[in-house]
């Protein structure tokens, strides 16, 4: 049986979710997250937009080993010069080039004739693979092309070498039946169609594209592109784990299989990308919100006591719900610490990052007698969140709120190694603390976003606060956690600013020149 190539854009379109810019760094943590997934192809950024997306795709090509990595150019020889050079560390390689076919970009946004549009695509495929054999095309605008000239375009760019064609419903306006019947056309219609995978990339602004996405598949197409939680310009991309989590449920229907995914890797990869983009999960979000696997009606609490299946079609274990098993404790030692953390896939740089992490767990495990999978994984974030904690460190907190009065906050932080305090009020704790720390670190960043979220169930919980600061048109996001939410919020924010500082906020990436 065929297998489904699963082609993650999180790092690219995912990225395009205004607020949601993520440094280098993160893009390497959500990159490893889905290497372990066995994620076929990572399309990690768009190398030309920014010197920051430019630095994020290497790194992630210089990372993962065993997925292909990717990086977008448009039809540009520019474009494809500065992805190849980005690409240039990666094991496995892929450029995908795109320009617009429809006749509404190719008029107004392009201003350029049908021939010209393919001439130029032809050129930039045989650019792209100078620099690599797998180079992918996308006729931007796909769902509302003309289907004659899809066909005269894809069959020109495959004799030209591109291997993967990607038909993208830019603007979500397919439906289901039309979308699989249009990649049906083009299989059947472009003549060497046979040494081409034939992919499709689906935005949901109908609710639409996991739909779009499927029937594609039903109809020829073997690569889905696809984020996690759904991310993505304007209302999203494809869920990837819907998409996989359908193909696997129903290969009663499906042609291809998914089962090189491992599937186990989908929640915790969710929690990843939530924390470091400050997009929460919706609780009834299929496969990956917290209310997925929760039955609440007695008659289906009855049910799956007596049969699982008599409401249940997935088990919620094969996509990563731990169902908050306590892992360790108080009395747990540093190996069982490290060994633990290494099945969830997290390998310490140095015996001095173990030793800190595992001191930060001795503390949690003070506070809160029962440690989960989840505290451990916030417990590592928190720990490579110093990495970027160089210039603002939290040294101590204390807050009062009391009924009826006005709550004030006294911060003291470290800045550039000198101890500096400030008391201020607000009009609640989380307020007051933030006041006071820009009150000592004057950065002039708005806050956008403040979300907390519980990280494992009960009032013991450690909640994880991510912040979204802006200055001058640049974002970034900061996360805290802690069982103690007004310090969380304030971890969020000194870790959101460090980065202010740093000059790791990137512009957004269509804020740019592309
Ligand atoms: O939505 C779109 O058309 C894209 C292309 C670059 C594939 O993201
Ligand atoms: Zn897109």
């Amino acid at each position: 049986m065929d297998r489904l190539i699963l082609f993650d854009t999180t790092l690219r379109d995912g990225e395009q979710s205004p607020g949601a810019s993520m440094t280098r760094e993160e893009k390497v943590r959500i990159a490893r997250a889905l290497e372990r997934m066995h994620v076929d192809v990572i399309e990690a950024g768009f190398p030309i937009a920014s010197p920051g997306d430019f630095e994020a795709v290497r790194a992630v090509a210089e990372t993962v080993r065993e997925s292909t990595v990717c990086g977008l150019a448009r039809a540009l020889q520019r474009d494809i010069d500065r992805a190849g050079e980005a690409l240039q560390p990666a094991a496995r390689a892929r450029i995908h080039t795109f320009i617009a076919t429809s006749p509404i970009h190719m008029e107004r946004k392009l201003r350029m004739s049908p021939d010209q549009v393919v001439e130029q695509a032809v050129a930039a495929v045989k650019h792209a693979r100078r620099y690599t054999d797998d180079v992918e095309f996308s006729p931007e605008d796909a769902g509302r092309s003309e289907v004659d000239f899809l066909c005269r375009i894809i069959e020109a760019v495959i004799d030209a070498g591109a291997g993967t064609i990607n038909i993208p419903d830019t603007v979500g306006y397919s439906l289901p039946n039309q979308f699989g019947e249009l990649i049906r056309t083009l299989i059947e219609r472009v003549p060497n169609a046979h040494r081409a995978v034939f992919s499709v990339h689906c935005h949901n602004d109908l609710g639409l594209a996991v739909a779009n996405s499927l029937s594609a598949v039903l109809n020829g197409a073997r690569q889905v592109e696809c984020t996690i939680n759904g991310l993505g310009e304007r209302a999203g991309n494809a869920a990837l784990e819907e998409v996989v989590m359908a193909v696997k449920t129903r290969q009663d229907v499906f042609p291809c299989s998914v089962e090189h995914i491992d599937t186990t890797q989908i929640v915790p990869t969710s929690r990843l990308v939530a924390s470091i983009t400050g997009f929460a999960v919706q609780p009834n979000k299929a496969i990956v919100g917290a209310n997925a696997f929760a039955h609440e009606s007695g008659i289906h609490q009855d049910g799956v006591l007596k049969s699982r299946e008599t409401y249940e079609i997935m088990r919620a274990e094969d996509v990563g719900w731990t169902a908050n098993r306590i892992v360790l404790g108080k009395h747990s030692g540093r190996n069982a610490f490290r060994t633990r953390l290494r099945e969830l896939g997290y390998e310490f740089a140095s015996e001095e990052a173990l030793n800190e992490a595992f001191a930060r767990f001795k503390e949690l495990a003070d506070k809160k007698h029962e440690i989960y999978d989840e505290d451990l994984q916030a417990l590592v974030t928190e720990a490579s969140l110093d990495a970027v904690n160089e210039r603002v460190r939290l040294v101590s907190m204390r807050v009062c709120s009391e009924t009826g009065e006005t709550p004030v906050a006294r911060v003291t932080l470290l800045v550039d190694g000198e101890e500096r305090q400030a008391e201020e009020a607000g009009s609640g704790p989380v307020d007051a603390a933030f006041r006071a720390i820009e009150s000592i670190v004057q950065s002039g960043a708005l806050l956008q976003l403040y979300s907390v979220n519980n990280i494992t169930s009960g009032t013991d919980a450690q909640g994880e606060v991510t912040v979204r600061l802006e200055k001058g048109g640049r974002i970034v996001n900061g996360q805290g956690a802690d069982t103690d939410i007004v310090i969380a919020s304030a971890k969020a924010y000194v870790n959101a600013l460090n980065k202010v500082l740093a000059g790791r906020e990137r512009e957004h990436p269509q804020l740019g020149d592309v």
